[in-house]
């Protein structure tokens, strides 16, 4: 995929709602983490210019404080133009988003976006859409499912979680593709058994799918595995995740190797963090 670098746009924001959606998932402990949150953002610049599949790298830090000196990327989970606003929903497993979870309305905060390469979103004439989540995956895939709804794409959805209390954003998500089909691994709800087994369904019953994932890497390898069936090759797409520091292609700090013969490599803040399916070696 060609890269597209425009220079990320640096916004002091002030945060609008949140956190709210407050959702107790499994094992967590008094002290917050393992808590999911969703967090409202007045960041008028970053709204006017993302595509979902693009994040921000956001201070995690009061203001005239450097520590964690590192900013934190996180998926842009909702984008509204009209209003100005854009929304993250984040699971708090440590410092950095612990601190955001302590926000309040009105408090402010310093990110920097859009950035990376969002979801390419032009169907031809008779694809669907058939978006694919698994946990805090779902965060960059709600803005999608908005978009692609406002074009009037066809599209369905899935989600999947370990338990009931992990699938998230699903109303959401649902409200954009109409219904979601879910999967938890316990059978709390929905299909029991992985996600991946409900895409196999609908990759059975859909004519000209183009699939849209984000979750975690053995899903996403399953993902890419099937998209790249001998016979039945389809077109896709892989948000990725992997550690990240300046967030800009500066620190190299974020390779992951080429499809391609050789040893070249991605840089997923910039490169990425979608893909196209058949691009990028997982975990290699
Ligand atoms: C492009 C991109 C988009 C992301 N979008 C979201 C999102 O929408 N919602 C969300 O909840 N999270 C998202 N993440 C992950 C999020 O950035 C990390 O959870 C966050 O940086 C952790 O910061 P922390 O200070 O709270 O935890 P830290 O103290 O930095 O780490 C706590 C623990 O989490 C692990 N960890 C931290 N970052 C990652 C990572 N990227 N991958 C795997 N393990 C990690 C660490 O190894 C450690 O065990 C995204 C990551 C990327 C690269
Ligand atoms: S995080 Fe520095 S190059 Fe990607």
């Amino acid at each position: 995929m060609p890269s597209v670098v425009r220079a990320p746009i640096r916004e002091s924001v002030r945060v609008v709602g949140g956190p709210d959606g407050r959702i107790a998932g499994p094992g967590m402990a008094g002290d917050g983490l393992g808590l999911f949150h969703r967090l409202r953002l007045q960041a008028p610049a970053v709204a006017d210019a993302a595509r979902p599949g693009q994040f921000v790298h956001v201070r995690c830090a009061p203001p005239g404080q450097w520590d964690p000196l590192l900013r934190r990327p996180l998926s842009l989970h909702r984008i509204d133009r009209s209003r100005g606003e854009i929304e993250v929903l984040f699971r708090v497993v440590g410092r950095g988003t612990g601190f955001l979870a302590g926000l309040a309305a009105g408090d402010e905060v310093d990110l920097i976006g859009p950035l990376g390469q969002g979801f390419p979103t032009d169907l031809a004439p008779g694809e669907t859409a058939v978006l694919v989540a698994g946990g805090i995956g779902v965060a960059p895939l709600v803005a999608l499912a908005e978009e692609l709804a406002a074009k009037g794409a066809p599209l369905v959805a899935a989600a999947g979680a370990q338990t009931a209390e992990g699938l998230l954003a699903v109303e959401s998500l649902g409200k954009a593709a109409g219904e979601v089909l879910t999967a938890t691994d316990d059978g709390s709800a929905g299909h029991r058994g992985f996600v991946t087994e409900v895409l196999a369904g609908l990759l059975d019953h859909v004519a000209r799918p183009v699939v849209y994932a984000c979750g975690p890497e053995p899903m996403l390898r399953r993902v890419q595995a099937m998209l790249a069936e001998e016979g039945r090759r389809r077109r896709g797409y892989l948000s990725l995740e992997t550690r990240m520091a300046c967030g800009v292609g500066a620190c190299l700090g974020c390779a992951i190797r080429q499809a391609k013969p050789g040893t070249a490599y991605y840089h997923v803040c910039h490169d990425g963090p979608v893909f196209a399916a058949e691009e990028v070696v997982l975990g290699g």
